[in-house]
């Protein structure tokens, strides 16, 4: 490999295919070489977004911003660098709920235009350019609703929160970019916020607030916008390990210290196993509960919900995934939302690793066999064209892709090639993958042709994997890998006795079972045991009061079908204070499969506004409520 090839590969300019056509140049003129990299990368179309960046593509973008509690907006400038084509006219940026206020090409103003807006996609900014542009600078004011922010209200106890979340497509509603998983840029920003509050970006960040409420962030290495992040709050920092950190609100502090101490052991596990870390240092922030995921892998700083503060760390797979990211997905990205296992899949199978590494493997086993159990539920819920692992999202939301297929499918299918030819091999073709094609962009069909070019050479093993079946096939193929966990079958024969009645609730193992096992259990109720026994085992195991939200969430869905009333004023709390959508989604569903709509109504009425857009999204449709705001 000559050194410029390293260089674009470093600088995150050339993806599979370009690694073998545009770095072997002979060109003596290494920055047209680099634009060529650049602009004729062999990219997927992305119908999520209106850029085209074969005419001209972001490289960097400053970002300098005023953040204003009070209006809720923020009032931004962003100038991107571009590299342009020979026949460049224009520069295509996406914008949702954007109000664009002034263009600047090469610091004179400039005209602009806007396109008719499409649902969930937005508009195109249009901006003039010419073969020489080098910069365009957009200076523009958020809209209080718009929807990758949460503002979060403050209160006599707590300060004001602030956060965003970009992926899938959110990102083009706080800041104006090329918004799109195959475009990526570095970006430097400054942000001003309120003086008693710090700002976080998914960039180098401070571990102390300042007294004038200033902040400076370098992300020097390209990313792709959809992993643009700012948290604006209250915050205080610890250090767990030498890597990595923690940052919550105080209230939270010294729980999280607590529960993430493990942190750098999960670090040491995965570099171990895939490569070095790429992005120095990893560390995480609690957000507020409203927060609607799990977490969020922004690079150098994973963004997480509370719930997973357990007391206990037994929580902790999240934090295995969201780490794993920075590997799969962060530095080798999804190409577009259709190829979203290519992130998930290989990061749902690289957590696994990482847990076995440090915890066993009958604790990854048991968290195989609860993501094999969640994927064959799911499927029955799922049209059967949205079960292949290439996704068809176009004209559709890509939030729709957010099933267990890209996860849990995707984890299979990865687990059935290292079953085929034997793990040694695979984890040498994963390490491999992650540093020939770290910070570049991945696709389904680049993905084929790499596996069968370096691990499935041969014609028995090709037919053993079978790549059409998993790949553009429904459901579950015949050579899906069987998971074995002792813990969990005797889980199920537990419940399967307990339900019929031969086995006493008092002769159940609850207390020795770990958070998994519990989950399972409460997860496997059948319909035929009714609201006294399962008041009986919520007595003799004081289920409703566990700090651990998993299982307090596998509970309250089960007093829900049941109709165990005594729960109910937990469950509305429950409801009302965390905005977590894997959690909304099942216990609004049950109010209503069992017909206690009103309940589900008159509960949805007092959270819907601590939610972020994206739980909303999925409520108001589930609910049938017009969002109109
Ligand atoms: N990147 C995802 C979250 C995401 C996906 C946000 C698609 C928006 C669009 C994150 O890594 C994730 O998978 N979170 C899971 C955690 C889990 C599987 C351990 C979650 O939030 O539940
Ligand atoms: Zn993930």
């Amino acid at each position: 490999m000559n050194l410029l090839k390293i260089s674009l590969i470093t600088m995150g300019l050339v993806t599979v295919a370009s690694c073998e056509n545009a770095t072997t140049s002979t060109s003596s003129d290494s920055s047209s070489t680099k634009k060529e990299a650049i602009l004729k990368m062999k990219r997927a179309t992305d119908h999520h977004s209106y850029s085209k960046p074969a005419e001209a593509v972001v490289t960097h973008l400053d970002w300098n911003a005023v953040v204003d509690f009070e209006s809720r907006t923020i009032a931004a400038t962003a100038t991107f660098d571009l590299e342009t084509s020979d026949h460049a006219e224009k520069v295509i940026l996406d914008i949702r709920e954007l109000d664009i206020l002034s263009v600047q090409v090469d610091g004179k103003d400039s005209p602009f235009n806007i396109g008719e807006e499409q649902e969930f996609i937005g508009s195109p900014l249009s901006i003039e350019i010419t073969p020489l542009t080098k910069k365009v600078s957009i200076t523009y004011n958020t809209q209080p609703g718009a929807d990758a922010f949460l503002w979060v209200e403050g209160s006599e106890d707590a300060n004001p929160f602030l956060f965003t979340q970009s992926q899938a497509i959110l990102a083009r509603t706080w800041i104006p970019c090329q918004d799109s998983p195959g475009i990526r840029f570095t970006y430097n920003a400054t942000v001003d916020v309120p003086k008693d509050l710090m700002a976080l970006m998914s960039a180098v960040n401070p571990t102390e607030k300042n007294a004038e409420g200033h902040y400076t962030f370098v992300m020097d290495q390209p990313i792709p916008s959809y992993l643009l992040a700012l948290a604006v709050g209250d915050v205080e920092f610890r250090s767990v390990g030498a890597h990595t950190g923690v940052y919550a609100t105080p209230d939270l502090i010294d729980a999280a210290e607590y529960e993430f101490a493990e942190m750098e052991d999960l670090l040491i596990a995965a570099e171990n196993l895939y490569g070095k870390y790429a992005w120095e240092r990893y560390d995480l922030l609690v957000l507020p509960a409203a927060f609607p995921f799990g977490g969020m892998e922004n690079p150098r700083l994973t963004f997480a919900t509370p719930t997973i503060i357990a007391g206990d760390r037994s929580l902790v797979s999240l934090v295995a995934h969201e780490l794993a990211h920075s590997w799969s997905g962060n530095l080798v990205t999804n190409s577009t939302w259709d190829d979203f296992w290519l992130n998930e899949g290989f990061t749902v199978y690289f957590e696994q690793r990482i847990m076995e590494a440090v915890y066993g493997r009958d604790i990854s086993e048991m968290l195989a066999s609860l993501s094999y159990r969640g994927l064959v539920n799911e499927l029955s819920d799922l049209s059967p064209n949205d079960t292949h692992l290439r996704l068809h999202l176009k004209g559709r939301n890509p939030d729709d892709g957010m099933t267990a297929i890209a996860y849990d499918k995707g984890f299979l299918f990865l687990r059935m090639i290292e079953e085929t030819v034997g793990r040694a091999q695979f984890d040498a073709f994963l390490s491999e993958y992650f540093t020939k094609h770290a910070f570049t962009v991945m696709d389904t069909d680049n993905f084929i042709e790499y596996l069968e070019g370096t691990l499935l050479t041969d014609e028995t093993t090709r037919d053993a994997v079978n790549l059409t079946a998993w790949i553009d096939g429904a459901g579950l193929p015949e050579n899906c890998p069987k998971i074995q966990s002792d813990r969990i079958e005797n889980v199920d024969i537990a419940v399967a006795s307990w339900a019929s009645g031969e086995l006493a609730t008092s002769d159940l193992l609850w207390n020795d079972w770990l958070y998994q096992e519990r989950y399972r259990f409460l997860k496997s109720i059948p319909s035929s045991v009714n609201v006294t026994k399962l008041d009986e085992l919520n007595s003799t195991f004081k289920i409703s009061s566990t700090g651990n939200n998993e299982v307090l969430f596998a509970w309250l869905e089960q007093a829900v079908l049941k109709g165990h009333e005594a729960s109910y004023d937990r469950l509305e709390t429950f409801l009302i204070n965390v905005g977590r959508r894997k959690f909304l989604t099942p216990l609004y569903k049950a109010l209503l499969d069992t017909d206690q709509t009103n309940m589900a109504l008159s509960i949805y009425k007092k959270a819907r506004p601590n939610y972020h857009s994206v739980a909303t999204g999925t409520m108001d449709e589930l609910l049938n409520i017009d969002g109109g705001e």
